[in-house]
């Protein structure tokens, strides 16, 4: 038994994605939706512990409360200050990890992105900048330009990660940082149902650039329509939730599972 616990939850995906590989792996486990209010997360966790459960994703607003609960954390969790997989270990001790930077990493190369061949371009100083940013500085990604509505959040986040291929360009970066940009990514909010979008001319980036938004609802965001227009390659943010689940299947149920075409068609369909 596993499953995803936030608040609200009814609205995550991972219930339908580790469904798919129960059912294609033949493993005879449940992955169900745990709705605990930020209040009785403690005691929900501990209860989930008492009844056999295997471990838990955590999403959103529980990240920091999951970081907190864990007794051991994995190098990620660390540096991105935040857990979204729990594991409860048979000496009763709980085993913190945080898989959305690999996820983040693991998305891009599966569509061949090569993210050390130049500076990247990164919208957003909030949690999932964070995972984004770490992910970036370890596969060794040469600069990375930073540009946040919120110019406190960025240093915060700069002087946290203390790198100096790390550093903020202001709010609006467009021409003036984009001739030499490899990789684009949005991390912020913008472009997500119901949010206004990011507004940012693609012009001056190369023809060779990347642009990757981590929004999959929709998979189609207006930063992305205007990359595909400059026909310059880009990455939506579906791949991004499917390789972030991997190694917490692996730690639930014991399989290491695929991330392939049936599985993203599975997962379109509720999208
Ligand atoms: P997450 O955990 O998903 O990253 P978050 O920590 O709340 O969410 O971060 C949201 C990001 O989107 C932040 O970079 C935020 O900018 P600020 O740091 O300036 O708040 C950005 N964001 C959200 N709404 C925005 C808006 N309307 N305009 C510009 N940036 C916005």
């Amino acid at each position: 038994m596993a499953g995803v616990t936030g608040w609200p939850v009814a609205h995550s995906l991972s219930p339908r994605l580790h469904g798919y590989w129960l059912n294609k792996y033949g493993i005879p486990g449940t992955y169900v939706p745990l709705a605990f209010a930020p209040e009785g997360f403690v005691e929900g966790i501990r209860g989930l512990q008492a009844s056999g459960f295997s471990g838990v994703n955590v999403t959103v607003p529980h990240k920091l409360a999951a970081f907190e609960i864990a007794d051991t954390l994995d190098v990620a969790a660390q540096a991105i200050g935040a857990v979204n997989c729990l594991r409860f270990l048979e000496d009763g001790s709980i085993a913190g990890s945080n898989a959305d930077a690999a996820g983040f990493l693991d998305n891009l190369k599966d569509h061949g992105v090569d993210v050390t061949v130049g500076p990247a371009l990164l919208y957003g100083a909030g949690g999932a900048a964070r995972a984004a940013l770490h992910a970036l500085l370890q596969a060794g990604t040469p600069e990375i330009r930073l540009v946040n509505r919120s110019a406190e959040k960025a240093g915060a986040l700069i002087r946290n990660f203390d790198d100096p291929r790390l550093h903020y360009v202001g709010e609006m970066a467009e021409n003036k940082a984009m001739g030499d940009v490899a990789l684009v990514v949005n991390t912020t909010s913008l472009g997500m149902k119901g949010q206004p979008p990011l507004t940012v001319d693609l012009a001056a980036l190369p023809d060779t650039a990347t642009v990757h938004d981590i929004v999959y609802v929709p998979l189609k965001t207006d930063l992305l329509r205007q990359a595909v227009g400059r026909k310059l390659q880009v990455v939506d943010g579906l791949g991004m939730l499917l390789h972030q689940a991997v190694p917490a299947f692996e730690a639930f149920f014991g399989t290491r599972p695929v991330v392939d075409a049936g599985l993203r068609n599975h997962m379109l369909e509720a999208l």
